[in-house]
C-alpha cells in the first residue's frame, strides 16, 4: 500500500541498472534475473553509457541529454536494482562515472529512492569489494537501501547457464527473497 498516494500499486516501475556496458554482461543477465523475482512491473534498463563526467563540458554545455534522461528514469521509478561488476577491488568506473553525474542533476533524483545492490564478478567474493564500495556512494546520495542477505554472485563465467538463468539454487533464493523485500517497499 502506498499510504501517500492511497491505492495499491499493481505494476510499480522498476529501473536496472548494469554497471558494466557489454552486451554479455553477467551483471545484466543478473538483472534480468532480478526483474523476474521482483515480479509484475514496467521495468526500463539504464544506459550508462556516458561521456565522463568533465567539470568543463558541464560548464560549457551543462548536463548532457543522456544522463538526463537517466536522471529521469530515475526520478520516475518506484524501485531500483543495480548490478554492480567488480573491477581491480572496486566499483567499476563506468558506474561511478554515472553516479558523479547523476548527483550533478537538479535535486536529488537518487535520495528516499528504494535500491537494492547486488553484483556478480568472476572472483570467489562475487563482487563483495565492488558491492560495498557502491554502498557507501550511495548511502552520501541519501539513497534508502533496502537491507537484506547479499547477492554476490562469485565465478560469474560459469553461474549462468545458457538461457541466462542462474545455476545455483542459492543465489536464486537469495535474490528471489531480496527482490521480495524490494517489492514489499514499493507495492
Ligand atoms: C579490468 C577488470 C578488472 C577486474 N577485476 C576483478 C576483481 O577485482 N574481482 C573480481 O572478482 N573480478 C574482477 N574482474 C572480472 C569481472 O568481475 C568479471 O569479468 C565480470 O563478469 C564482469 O562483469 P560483466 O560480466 O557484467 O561484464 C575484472 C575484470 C576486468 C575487465
Amino acid at each position: 500500500m502506498n499510504s501517500e498516494k492511497g491505492y495499491i500499486m499493481s505494476n510499480p516501475k522498476l529501473l536496472t541498472i548494469s554497471g558494466a556496458l557489454r552486451k554479455g554482461s553477467f551483471n545484466r543477465m543478473l538483472l534480468a534475473e532480478a526483474a523476474d523475482a521482483f515480479g509484475d512491473a514496467e521495468v526500463t534498463q539504464a544506459d550508462l553509457n556516458l561521456p565522463l563526467y568533465d567539470g568543463d563540458l558541464e560548464e560549457a554545455s551543462g548536463v548532457p541529454a543522456q544522463v538526463q534522461t537517466l536522471a529521469s528514469q530515475i526520478a520516475a521509478a518506484d524501485a531500483i536494482v543495480i548490478s554492480a561488476p567488480e573491477y581491480n577491488k572496486g566499483i567499476s568506473g563506468v558506474l561511478k562515472n554515472a553516479l558523479d553525474w547523476v548527483s550533478r542533476v537538479e535535486g536529488n533524483v537518487l535520495a528516499d529512492k528504494p535500491t537494492v545492490v547486488i553484483s556478480a564478478a568472476a572472483g570467489r567474493t562475487g563482487g563483495e569489494t565492488a558491492q560495498f564500495m557502491t554502498l557507501s556512494c550511495l548511502a552520501q546520495l541519501q539513497v534508502r537501501l533496502i537491507p537484506g542477505a547479499q547477492v554476490l554472485v562469485a565465478a560469474s563465467y560459469e553461474a549462468f547457464d545458457d538461457a541466462g538463468k542462474l545455476k545455483s539454487e542459492l543465489d536464486q533464493n537469495a535474490l528471489n527473497a531480496r527482490m521480495q523485500k524490494l517489492r514489499a517497499e514499493v507495492v
